[in-house]
């Protein structure tokens, strides 16, 4: 189903996808009816979800939340996938499906890495496209990891537990690339801090491509006037979530900068978390993505959203003069400066008084003591400015605006002590 406007290809390896979005593992791609929708919807690619190896020694039905006001998904419980059910959706999925391209997401707990390898052959042989080696779920084995001060001898690893270990990962990429010819992901955690390094030890060892996964495990919010009492509903006791959802997407941005900067321009990055618009899939790859994986807006609002994504996609690119999705690829790389190498600019806010309805809201900014207010509305001392700008994100009637005086401040001049 090639239509036009859902067409933008990119490669990841030499798998040409029609365009980069990719619907990433998770409860959206469990069943078949749902690979066949997002297939229908326009999507190119999606990641099943995880199948364990051997079967899931953690499995419930899901406890989710979506926080709005926080724009913030957490999920506690969650089914996954056996071997069996893995393969059969595989299986079935490629029956079905003609163009979307399939995705073998899965996790193993066996040391001794037979686990990896016979998986990676038998979702090839059930006609997987590509193999996505899991290491980066935080709600299994690493959520207890972290309740229990560190790993265990003897306690089942996997996902996000093995994530940060480049040796481990370089390893098991090495062993799945002996056994298949398939593209490898391997779906990092940014947990261990280190996401960009296991990205190398990934590619150096063979990866395809890598995805940044996102999620954090966190504590969400917390009734305190009821506090033992968790705000999944029916869930007995509180538990660390699994994060995901516009919330994130400033750390995963950070997560792909990072991954890109020190692998450079060659391998292939599906860029994941926190993704929620067009807008957000520019930024993305702006940071260094070539495909975006996208999971939590489709779990709240289902595969259609695609199409009402790609028309403005293709204006901006239009209007911006791109000619293909790759042309956005990297072109925050070098934008984004270290903190030594700012051009600060000196200025002063100033207060509309026709806009400026006398609340007091800037003369209470706590670092601030250059605004007053007087009987005509907010008044600030151009002097005693430090042009800071929070005034203006303050204020409810976008009455405060800057003046830059074009003079560059050097940190020399800066005493903050005064
Ligand atoms: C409920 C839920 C279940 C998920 N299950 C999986 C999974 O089985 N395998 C996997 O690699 N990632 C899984 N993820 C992670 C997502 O694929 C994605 O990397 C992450 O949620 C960040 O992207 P998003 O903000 O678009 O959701 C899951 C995410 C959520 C919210």
């Amino acid at each position: 189903m090639k239509d036009d406007l859902h067409y933008m290809p990119i490669k990841i390896g030499e798998v040409e996808l029609k365009n980069p979005f990719v619907v990433a593992s998770g409860p959206t791609t469990k069943r078949v009816d749902q690979l066949e929708l997002a297939e229908r919807e326009g999507w190119a690619a999606a990641s099943i979800k995880l199948t364990m190896i051997p079967d899931p020694y953690i499995n419930y039905e899901p406890r989710y939340r979506w926080l709005k006001k926080e724009k913030l998904h957490t999920f506690t419980a969650e089914y996954r996938l056996e071997m069996e059910q893995g393969l059969r959706l595989v299986e079935a999925a490629r029956r079905k499906c003609r163009e979307i391209v399939i995705i073998a997401n899965y996790s193993c707990v066996e040391p001794d890495l037979e686990g990896w390898q016979d998986a990676a052959r038998r979702f090839e042989a059930a006609g997987a496209q590509m193999l996505e080696l899991n290491f980066c779920c935080p709600n299994m084995s690493f959520n207890v990891d972290v309740l229990s001060q560190g790993k265990k001898e003897g306690r089942p690893s996997s996902g996000a537990s093995m994530g940060d270990d480049e040796n481990f990962v370089r390893l098991v990429t090495e062993k799945t690339r002996e056994v298949t010819s398939l593209p490898v992901i391997v779906k990092i955690t940014p947990e261990g801090g280190r996401i960009a390094e296991v990205s190398k030890a990934a590619y150096d060892a063979g990866a395809t491509a890598v995805c940044s996964a996102g999620n954090r495990l966190g504590i969400p919010s917390i009734d305190v006037w009821n506090y033992k009492k968790p705000i999944y509903h029916l869930q007995g006791e509180n538990t660390m979530g699994a994060l995901s959802g516009p919330w994130i997407k400033p750390l995963a941005l950070r997560d792909v900068f990072e991954i890109r900067r020190l692998v450079g321009p060659g391998p292939s990055i599906i860029g994941t978390g926190g993704v929620a618009s067009w807008e957000d899939a520019v930024e993305m790859m702006m940071c260094g993505a070539d495909s975006i994986g996208v999971c939590t807006q489709t779990m709240l609002s289902g595969f259609s959203f695609l199409e009402k994504w790609m028309k403005p996609l293709k204006e901006y690119m239009r209007k911006m003069g791109f000619q293909r999705a790759k042309d956005l690829r990297d072109l925050l790389l070098e934008e984004i400066k270290p903190a030594t190498d700012l051009t600060i600019w000196a200025g002063y806010a100033q207060v509309d008084l026709t806009k400026c309805s006398s609340c007091g809201l800037c003369v209470e900014i706590g670092h601030c003591n250059a605004i007053v207010m007087t009987d005509d509305g907010a008044q600030v001392d151009s002097e005693g400015c430090q042009g800071c700008s929070t005034c203006i994100d303050i204020c409810t009637k976008k009455a405060i605006t800057m003046v830059e005086t074009g003079q560059v401040i050097m940190r020399d001049d800066i005493n903050i002590c005064v």
